[in-house]
């Protein structure tokens, strides 16, 4: 089940083990045939065997039930542990991401021995190729004005990760090249399980605001009614923030004429009007998740990706920033299968 309100941990693994169903059936039609068979199986296709036990055996396979309802709420548990983990660790993490945000906003110049880094494939050059690849970026740095540290880091990492770049505009790259840091930052200990995913933005044009924040609220306990469903926290709901767009700028808006025909007299008349544009900043203003828990289709797909999107920047994006700019950690992220907590 890959629909809402299920864990976004859920949706990793729902996502990678059919990516990589499909590779496999593609290579091995037998193992088609092989699943299909066990899906059925699995699908609650009542076997008859249940039926068939006696009632003393069936009503001790509901003391083991029971069992496995506690075994979930200490899972519940475990999972409320590792968020502690995680929460100690990003303390740990934190001050080297200030360092890459200071790098990338120019606050900070690294030493020529913090910017030593040996390339595999450097081994293998001559010394005269090597000679030649430092004469063509000497000259290359010529022809450029000095750049201030490292220019459109996260807008670069926005468009070579899918995921982000499908909902990027055109219109959002001038606006997102002034994007300076993203934060993780988890609820305190003893509240309920959340994290805030904080978008810096260094003064600009579009909007007043700083800082840009999404927080994914989350729960870590079995569903009273479905407590063998239970596979880790699962994202509740999400909230944005408002944007302080400047007058004309708001990107998430577009106006359109319309032309208007009067009833009575047929004259025709131009009216306009402003409705929602695509942006990435509509990522700010989510669906809202009504209180008796029913959504229409279109802001349960909205939500369904837009949890994917958090739960993604904030376990891959965020930690291994770099790796996305360079995209190195794209082709890893094809063949990873492996879903972590
Ligand atoms: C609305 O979207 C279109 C196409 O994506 C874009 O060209 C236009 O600039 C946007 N409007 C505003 C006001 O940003
Ligand atoms: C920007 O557009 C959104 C609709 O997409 C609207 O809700 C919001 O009030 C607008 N903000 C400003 C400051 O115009």
């Amino acid at each position: 089940r890959c629909s809402i309100p299920d864990s976004s941990f859920l949706f990793t693994v729902c996502f990678s083990s059919a990516r990589q169903l499909t590779v496999q059936m593609m290579q091995n039609p037998q193992i088609l045939a092989a699943l299909q068979e066990r899906l059925d199986g699995l699908n609650g296709s009542p076997s008859g065997y249940m039926e068939s036990l006696p009632k003393v055996v069936k009503r001790r396979v509901n003391a083991l039930k029971n069992l496995q309802v506690k075994c979930a709420h200490i899972e519940a548990k475990f999972y409320e542990e590792v968020h502690e983990l995680e929460r100690k660790y990003a303390a740990l993490y934190q001050p080297l991401f200030d360092k890459r945000s200071d790098i990338v906003k120019a606050a900070y110049e690294p030493t020529d021995e913090e910017c030593e880094w040996k390339a595999d494939e450097e081994e293998e050059l001559t010394d005269e190729m090597k000679e030649k690849a430092k004469l063509e970026e000497e000259k290359k740095d010529e022809e450029k004005e000095d750049p201030k540290g490292i220019p459109e880091f996260w807008l670069t990492v926005f468009k070579n990760v899918d995921l982000l770049s499908d909902m990027l505009q055109e219109h959002d790259e001038p606006i997102l090249k002034h994007l300076q840091d993203i934060k993780v930052k988890f609820s305190d200990p003893g509240q309920p399980m959340s994290f805030t995913l904080e978008f810096q933005f260094e003064p600009n044009d579009f909007f007043t605001n700083t800082v840009l924040t999404k927080t994914y609220k989350m729960r870590s306990e079995p569903d009273e009614n479905d407590p063998f469903s239970f596979d880790g926290p699962e994202i509740m709901s999400c909230t944005g923030c408002t944007i302080e767009w400047t007058k004309g700028k708001n990107v998430t808006l577009k106006t359109i004429k319309k032309k208007q025909k009067h009833k009575g007299r047929g004259t025709v008349r131009t009216v306009t009007k402003t409705v929602p544009n695509d942006s990435f900043f509509n990522f700010f203003t989510p669906p809202e998740v009504p209180e008796n828990g029913e959504l229409d289709e279109d802001s349960e797909a909205i939500l369904a990706a837009d949890f994917e999107i958090g739960h993604f920047i904030r376990e891959r994006i965020v930690p291994r920033a770099v790796l996305y700019f360079t995209g190195e950690a794209i082709e890893d992220d094809d063949d990873d299968v492996s879903v972590g907590i």
